[in-house]
């Protein structure tokens, strides 16, 4: 069985129509910027595999390895999908990296995982962060990338919610003009 019709029987219909049109995009994405458009296609397909399913299954999935995990085991579910994944037969350790990272974010030299982390940020029908999807559709990838986690971190921190580390981490990573002062 391939892997769409695996991901198609354990999502909700709009969960899966959300993850084709991440998929295709962090496929442009991929191609508009020198990276592999297969990979990115792939993990597009994969990231939200585990996004529907219960707590207690993500939990017994993924073990929560920190404080923020234990109170939101929904932040559980890229690390569940990557060991799905890795159950299916996936072996392509940037595939799961982007997999695992596009909850928390990734470290920049990971090219697929800014690509899917992109593309589930500013896929069309989510509304919103049209300009981030644009200038990465025009080979900036790492400026997108930048700001949608810039986004992503003051959003978090407005409503008093602490990042997830890898979060932070990723954002630390990230150091340059694009960043609007904290
Ligand atoms: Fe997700």
């Amino acid at each position: 069985m391939d892997f769409l019709e695996r991901v198609r029987q354990r999502v909700k219909p709009e969960r899966f129509a959300h993850i084709l049109r991440v998929a295709e995009l962090a496929a442009a994405i991929a191609r508009a910027n020198g990276l592999d458009p297969d990979k990115a296609y792939l993990a597009g397909i994969l990231h939200d595999a585990a996004r529907d399913l219960s707590p207690e299954e993500l939990v017994l999935l993924a073990p929560p390895e920190n404080e923020v995990e234990r109170r939101h085991p929904l932040a559980l579910h890229g690390r569940a999908a990557r060991r799905m994944a890795q159950e299916w037969g996936v072996q392509d350790e940037e595939v799961l990296e982007a997999i695992e990272g596009h909850v928390y974010g990734v470290d920049p030299a990971q090219g697929i995982g800014m690509a899917l982390y992109v593309a589930d940020v500013s896929e069309p029908g989510r509304g919103v962060n049209h300009e981030i999807r644009q200038r990465a559709l025009e080979g900036r990838l790492l400026e997108a990338y930048q700001e949608a986690v810039a986004c992503k971190v003051n959003y978090l921190q407005s409503r008093g919610i602490e990042p997830h580390p890898r979060t932070q981490a990723a954002y630390a990573a990230l150091q340059g003009p694009p960043f609007p002062k904290a």
